[in-house]
């Protein structure tokens, strides 16, 4: 698994397991000479077409984010009808069974989520301020107690 992040990411993906990280800041992702079953873009940083070199010719590009224009949910929907998969936006069909699954693997150490700042609720102002920035690193936790 290759993980392509910034510097400051660079030593966490590592201790996550990747197998090899780029950092985007360094070096341009699509010019690995590599060919990927998978590119999941989890930042909505990038889209289909520019990942497409990295793609097996029965490669999947998976995407938290709608694209630039909507494009990740077109293609979609446009693959969709030939019956490819090549262009997804997983989401859960289940999605309780998916955080209990979640939750195994993460009792199991099988998953490390990662946290970045925990808010109490009173605090949601400041803690949705802090995500708009852009620069979380994993999660932001809100406390609902
Ligand atoms: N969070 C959710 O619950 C959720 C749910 C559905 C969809 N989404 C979608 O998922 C996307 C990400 O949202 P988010 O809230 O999880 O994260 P975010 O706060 O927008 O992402 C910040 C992270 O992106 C990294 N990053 C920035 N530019 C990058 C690049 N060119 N390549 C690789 N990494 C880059 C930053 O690390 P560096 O500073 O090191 O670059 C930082 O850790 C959004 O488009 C959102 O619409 C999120």
């Amino acid at each position: 698994m290759v993980a392509v992040v910034g510097t400051r990411h660079v030593a966490l993906s590592k201790r996550l397991g990747a197998d090899r990280v780029v950092n985007y800041e360094a070096e341009d992702f699509t010019a690995i000479r590599e060919k990927f079953d998978v590119v999941f873009d989890a930042v909505g940083k990038t889209s289909f077409f520019h990942c497409r070199p990295l793609l097996k010719a029965d490669g999947i590009f998976a995407a938290t984010d709608l694209g630039p224009g909507w494009s990740n949910i077109l293609l979609s929907a446009w693959f969709g009808l030939t019956g490819s998969k090549r262009v997804q936006i997983p989401f859960p069909k289940d999605a309780p069974g998916f955080v209990r699954h979640l939750a195994k693997l993460m009792t199991t150490g099988q998953f490390q989520g990662v946290f970045d700042r925990r808010y109490p609720l009173d605090d949601i102002v400041e803690a949705f301020q802090y995500v708009e920035k852009g620069q979380k690193t994993g999660i932001v936790v809100l406390n609902v107690t």
